[in-house]
């Protein structure tokens, strides 16, 4: 059985999606601080299979134990963790414990369990602002805000974890910039309050909730000026996992891998793709540029190739057509 933690978020509902397509026996652990316990229901409408659900803090040591005890877990695809870069700014602690913290609990009960196999979440934020794009695995890492050296830090200790433990199978899976939802419209991304994203913003936008864009930046040295991002399609990205998995059961140590298209579009290419999807206008305001915020990210996404045959199939007009369509059915 698989052990998904974060599973109710947005990545983690699409993935727990594709591995029960996959007939996939799950079970979600998720403490609910960043999604609800409806994505969980739309996981089963989607498939019609069933998974297992335990509202559960990865940093509960005994409360992972005894989820461990009671199913035998063979895999683990941990995405269980905050990732608002501005709130990680403000509240340092919090990140750090959680997402560092957590892992460590999780990795020691893993441990306990003998169970050697983990996918993680890790994110195109640490290639940091000393690299230039397009972004290759062998580039050395860095981070510009707490949330980004999370990430390092995970992926440093997974790292020593593998070294010291011949037996371990780790993927460090580096998402670009994931957006979109899943067709069915029933699950997708939809935070709390004041979207700092950009999708998330837009779809606001585009639903004439919030008046306009805000554009952080057009005198970078890119297409437009402005920010230039490699969008992938969380559906894509997804099965992505499916297929790190696949390379864990045949080969020990660490993958560390991209997740990305290899394609980078500007602040206004999205916007105008997005206008055409939902046939709304999306007024814009030019901002100064936002701090921490590089002018362009985008992958080398060979590497996912080569090992593990997966590319991104869905391009920039199916992220914003099913972006758009979980926005009217479920924002
Ligand atoms: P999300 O917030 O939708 O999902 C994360 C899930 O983890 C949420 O359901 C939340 O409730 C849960 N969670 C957080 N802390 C927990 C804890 N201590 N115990 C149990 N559950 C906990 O975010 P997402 O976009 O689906 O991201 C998933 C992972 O991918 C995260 O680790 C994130 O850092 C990483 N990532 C996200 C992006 C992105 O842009 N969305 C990019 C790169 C990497
Ligand atoms: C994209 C572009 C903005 C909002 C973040 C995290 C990163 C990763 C993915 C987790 C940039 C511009 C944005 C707005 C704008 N998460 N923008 N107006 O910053 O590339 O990546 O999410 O690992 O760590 O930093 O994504 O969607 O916030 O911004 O003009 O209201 O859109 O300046 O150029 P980012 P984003």
């Amino acid at each position: 059985m698989i052990l998904v933690t974060g599973g109710a978020g947005f990545i983690g509902s699409h993935t727990c999606v594709e591995l029960l397509n996959k007939d996939h026996e799950i079970v979600i652990a998720d403490n609910l601080v960043n999604s609800k316990i409806a994505s969980v229901e739309a996981i089963k409408q989607i498939t019609g299979k069933s998974c297992l659900f335990y509202e559960l803090d990865i940093n509960d040591e005994d409360g992972l134990r005894a989820l461990f005890r009671s199913h035998d877990i063979t895999s683990v695809i941990h995405f269980a963790g905050l990732k608002s870069v501005g709130e990680s700014c403000k509240f340092p602690h919090r990140y750090y414990s959680n997402n560092v913290g957590g892992t460590l609990t999780l990795l020691k009960i893993m441990r306990e369990f003998s169970c050697k196999s983990m996918v993680f979440s890790s994110s195109a934020t640490v290639y940091g602002r000393d690299n230039d794009p397009p972004f290759t695995e062998s580039m050395p890492t860095s981070a510009t805000n707490p949330y980004g050296w999370t990430k390092v830090i995970q992926e440093q200790i997974l790292v020593d974890q593998a070294k010291a433990d011949p037996e371990m199978r780790i993927a460090l899976l580096r998402y670009f910039n994931p957006v979109g939802a899943h067709p069915s419209g029933l699950i997708g991304e939809d935070p709390v309050g004041i979207p700092n994203n950009l999708v998330p913003y837009i779809c606001k936008v585009a639903l004439g909730r919030l008046p306009y864009l805000n554009v952080y930046g057009n005198d970078y040295d890119t297409v437009d000026g402005t920010g230039v991002r490699d969008y992938i399609h969380v559906v894509d990205l997804a099965k992505g996992h499916i297929e790190a998995m696949k390379y864990l059961d045949n080969n020990r140590g660490v993958l560390t891998v991209n997740l990305g298209t290899g394609i980078g579009y500007s602040v206004l290419e999205l916007v105008d793709a997005y206008s055409r999807a939902s046939g709304k206008e999306i007024p814009v305001r030019f901002m100064p540029r936002r701090s921490g915020d590089i002018a362009t990210s985008y992958a080398n996404a060979e590497k996912a190739c080569e090992l593990l045959g997966w590319k991104a199939e869905l391009g920039i007009e199916d992220m914003c057509r099913d972006s758009w369509n979980y926005a009217q059915k479920k924002m």
